[in-house]
């Protein structure tokens, strides 16, 4: 267990509250939180949690009660208290939303389940929280805003990139002054995931492989927020610019059918199904102040891993994987590694450097998504507004749709709604 860890000093918040970027709960000594979904990532989750001081899981939902089962096991492992579980049914986590024991329900199940669970959450007087993405359509993207607004509940995407060591770096760098004033931005989800797509939930694949579903059917970037949420961070986007217009393309889809070809066999039905999701899809967002973002996404094609990580200003450029800064006066050359490490040791964020160690121990790609859940319980405990609001859960996955629309449209550009109701705006 974690007791009186570092403060972390994390504020991506600035200035004065707008309707629920500032909204404050009443703080609370202990979270108890309700987990939905113990798959891959709810298994990891609930394990994090239970090292959290005053956290305590209370509740655990899964549609197979094998996994709620599990789900207690990882937290009665870990010293705690067996949780109540909720399970058989599609529906049976409605039970856990409206159990008066729990404060916080965090969602970890496949993507479009996590708007209505959100949704129901809210309104049964809980605080929320849900993997990513948060919102697969507009309509649920305003969904999330009206139901937050509403019944005045937290709600935050559990985006972990903002929480990783070098997007923090590039956090700090971008707002003390040191890459100028920002220009361009570069995020992208580039992962090879054709064996997990492919891969049948009976041998440990997604559960009823709802990856390759939304492939099969859809064409334009269904995952950009990994990416995208430490450029709309560094850029302070809904604090003072936002993002208002996208184009987007699609190549072809080649990536998943020839690896079942050679997977399985060309005549088998993995091989002949006909996917719709582009393997590369590139987005270009504009800005209010003039910015502009490249958003891309493949995990169909043989490449190693990289969300890009890509801001640059009028005075110089971070870029990651591998990481590298470049400045003025010499930005014609990245930085040599002993002043790449002296600008981290002056730049680094301090929510690593007070609690780096932790994080790593305690995991979750490399530690950011420690850091995630311990500022969640933190905020919430402490009644202080999350680091991430409901209106950019909505920008960021809003791109969802709208990809999807320029796409369809031969790259035409769209318009991207302003989840804020001008709320963005300062003077
Ligand atoms: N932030 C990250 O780094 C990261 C990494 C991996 C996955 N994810 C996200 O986490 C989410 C889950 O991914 P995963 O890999 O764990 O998927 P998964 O298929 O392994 O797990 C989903 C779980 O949800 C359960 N579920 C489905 N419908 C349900 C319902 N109606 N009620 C209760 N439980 C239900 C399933 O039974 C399963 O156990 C996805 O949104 C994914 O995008 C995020």
């Amino acid at each position: 267990m974690l007791g009186g860890c570092a403060t972390g000093g994390f504020d991506f918040r600035t200035r004065e509250a707008l309707d629920m970027t500032d909204f404050r709960a009443p703080s609370m000594d202990t979270v108890r939180i309700g987990l939905i979904g113990v798959g891959h990532r709810g298994s990891g989750a609930l394990a994090r949690l239970c090292k959290i001081e005053s956290a305590r899981i209370v509740a655990v939902s899964d549609l197979y009660a094998d996994r709620a089962e599990k789900g207690a096991k990882i937290i009665t492992d870990a010293g705690c208290a067996a949780p109540k579980l909720f399970s058989g049914s599609e529906d049976s986590w409605r039970g856990l939303c409206e159990s008066g024991e729990v404060d916080l329900v965090y969602v970890t199940t496949p993507w479009l389940c996590h708007t209505p669970m959100a949704v129901y959450a809210m309104r049964c007087g809980k605080h929320a929280v849900t993997e990513v993405p948060s919102a697969m359509t507009i309509e649920q993207c305003w969904q999330l805003v009206d139901t937050a607004e509403e019944t005045r509940r937290h709600f935050m995407m559990l985006e972990n990139c903002c929480y990783g060591e070098n997007e923090l770096f590039a956090y700090n760098l971008c707002h003390q002054g040191v890459l100028g004033e920002l220009v361009h931005g570069e995020a992208a989800y580039i992962h090879d995931l054709r064996q997990s797509k492919l891969n049948p939930e009976s041998s440990g694949g997604y559960q009823g492989q709802w990856r390759l579903a939304w492939t099969q059917s859809h064409n334009g970037n269904p995952y950009p927020t990994h990416g995208l949420g430490p450029i709309c961070r560094d850029m302070d986007i809904n604090r003072g610019d936002r993002l208002m217009s996208l184009v987007s393309m699609s190549s072809a889809a080649l990536g998943l059918s020839r690896f079942a070809a050679q997977k399985f066999g060309s005549g088998s039905r993995a091989a002949k199904t006909a996917y719709r999701q582009g393997d590369m899809n590139c987005s270009i967002i504009r800005t209010y102040r003039g910015r502009t973002i490249l958003v891309q996404h493949d995990t169909t094609s043989p490449r190693p891993y990289t969300r890009l990580n890509t801001i640059s200003g009028t005075k110089g450029i971070l870029q990651d994987y591998p990481l590298r800064v470049a400045l003025e006066p010499n930005a014609h050359s990245w930085l040599p590694d002993n002043e790449l490490a002296d600008l981290k040791q002056r730049y680094g964020h301090e929510l690593w450097r007070e609690m780096g160690n932790i994080a790593k121990k305690n995991g979750g790609h490399g530690g950011m998504d420690f850091l995630m859940d311990y500022r969640l319980i933190k905020c919430l405990r402490e009644g202080l507004p999350l680091d991430m609001s409901v209106y950019d859960a909505a920008t960021w996955c809003s791109l969802v749709e709208l990809t999807e629309t320029s796409v369809a449209k031969d790259g035409a550009s769209v318009e991207i709604p302003d989840f804020t109701r001008s709320g963005w705006k300062r003077d």
